[in-house]
């Protein structure tokens, strides 16, 4: 299995999670991308993606993300499989929890990706999401939230990347 992980950060949150998922899967089988330094077109090698995604100022996406957002409609993501991570403050921003992942999952969707790790939305507190599926039964990715619920992180990031790594090898 190879895997492509793509994420922004902005103070280092997701960076550190990213790090967390690629010890997961293991540094031979899953390479890191900060999207600030890396091309995304790199994305094209792996047919296993993992992209993960903080939410900043009221719903928008991470600066480096939205540096290169016209560049995601350029990539055929077609016979690949996506995952997705969102970085968020459910009680700082219930209105726009984690909605950048939601936001790159449609775009990813558009250009052909299959995607897994859909995740319960139960356990969070907030109003809205645009991360949620279209019925709002689950979440369409993994929400964490450092700010207000970090000692759930590592419970939730081993769970998922165990369900990702089963979703991946089936896909
Ligand atoms: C000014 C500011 C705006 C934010 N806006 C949102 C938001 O709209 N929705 C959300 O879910 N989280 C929001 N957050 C929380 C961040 O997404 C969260 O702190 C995240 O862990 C940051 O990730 P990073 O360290 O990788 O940049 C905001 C945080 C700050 C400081």
């Amino acid at each position: 299995m190879s895997i492509g992980i793509f994420y922004g950060t902005t103070t280092g949150n997701t960076g550190d999670i990213a790090v967390k998922v690629q010890e997961f899967f293991g540094t031979d089988d899953c390479a890191l991308f900060d999207v600030k330094d890396n091309a995304l077109s790199q994305c094209s090698d792996y047919d296993q993606l993992i992209f993960a995604i903080p939410t900043w100022d009221y719903g928008e996406v991470q600066e480096d993300w939205l540096e290169i957002w016209d560049e995601v409609d350029q990539i055929d993501f077609s016979g690949k499989t996506v995952a997705f991570i969102g970085l968020g403050d459910q009680y700082g921003y219930a209105e726009w929890f984690v909605d950048a992942m939601g936001m790159l999952h449609d775009k990813i969707v558009a250009r052909g990706a299959g995607i897994v790790g859909h995740w319960p939305n139960q356990g969070y507190e907030f109003d809205e999401s645009k991360a949620l599926s279209k019925d709002g039964k689950y979440f369409i990715g993994l929400p964490l939230d450092e700010d207000c619920q970090r000692e759930q992180t590592e419970d939730r990031l081993t769970e998922w990347c165990s369900q990702v790594m089963v979703e991946f090898a089936s896909a």
